[in-house]
């Protein structure tokens, strides 16, 4: 049996772009998400239900019997102010972003370990390491996965599994497009000065492109990345370099 990845969010943006990384690197990969692509083997599955995501899990480990590598990717965005966030709101992007997260780490666990290796790559945000204005729940929910990337790396260094997320900035992607399009329609500017203007607060002067993130994460999960667990890996133009 060949290496097998597991990717969440891979129909879409960074995830799509993670799933085509390790395809053509040969691993035999399923994509965990609630829209389908084409491009690889996808289990309709919510990340905010754990035992929808332990009965896809488990499923893929009858056919494969092991799971070298989880990428856990699926996240949504929501900008507001901690005021303007509602519960509903609060509990939606938490369930996603950060219950989803733990719900596939916590399944594939014990493979990795029958195993004694695997490696883990979150995706979590420039926004695990700074603030942004109008971003209180997805920023809370981003370096809860930071933390996430931490703990887990501790407690499971032993059985040889390593756990890192990468933070990357502006990237290219649906979520960004609809991010942007929520702000124009609530501030009247103006889409393609708002693109412009992003491009410019990036040091490298451009937002960066979901390939360049997945092929990080497909370094960090990869055995050159062999002395690496418990890292937040940024990639984000500059950004927060300033
Ligand atoms: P995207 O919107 O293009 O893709 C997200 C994917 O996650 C989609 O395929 C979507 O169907 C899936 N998804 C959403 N909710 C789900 C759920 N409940 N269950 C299963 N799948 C679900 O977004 P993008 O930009 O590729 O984001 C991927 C990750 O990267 C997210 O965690 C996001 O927070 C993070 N990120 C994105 C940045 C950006 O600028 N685009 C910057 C930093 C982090």
């Amino acid at each position: 049996m060949g290496r097998v990845c597991i990717v969440t969010g891979g129909s879409s943006g960074i995830g799509r772009s993670v799933v085509e990384v390790f395809i053509e690197d040969g691993y035999r990969v399923f994509n965990l998400d609630i829209t389908a692509t084409d491009a690889c083997e996808t289990i309709r599955c919510d990340m905010t239900r754990v035992a929808e995501v332990e009965r896809a899990i488990a499923g893929i480990l009858a056919t494969t019997g092991r799971i070298d590598v989880l990428v856990a990717n699926a996240g949504i965005h929501f900008s507001a102010t901690i005021e303007d966030t509602a519960e509903a709101d609060f509990d939606r992007v938490f369930a996603t972003n950060v219950k989803g997260a733990y719900a596939a780490i916590r399944t594939v666990l014990p493979a990795m370990k029958a195993q004694h290796g695997g490696a883990i790559v979150l995706t979590a945000s420039d926004q695990a390491l700074v603030g942004k204005s109008n971003s209180f729940i997805y920023n809370l929910s981003k370096s809860a996965i930071a933390s996430m990337a931490r703990t887990t790396a501790l407690d499971y260094a032993q059985y040889g599994i390593r756990a890192n997320a990468v933070c990357p900035g502006t990237i290219d992607t649906p979520l960004y497009h609809k991010a942007i399009d929520a702000y124009c329609a609530r501030s009247g500017a103006e889409e393609a000065a708002v693109h412009a203007e992003e491009a410019q607060l990036q040091p490298l002067g451009r937002i960066g492109r979901p390939e360049e993130v997945a092929a990080l994460i497909h370094f960090l999960a990869s055995d050159k990345a062999s002395f690496i667990t418990g890292s937040l890996q940024v990639i984000d133009g500059g950004y927060t370099a300033r």
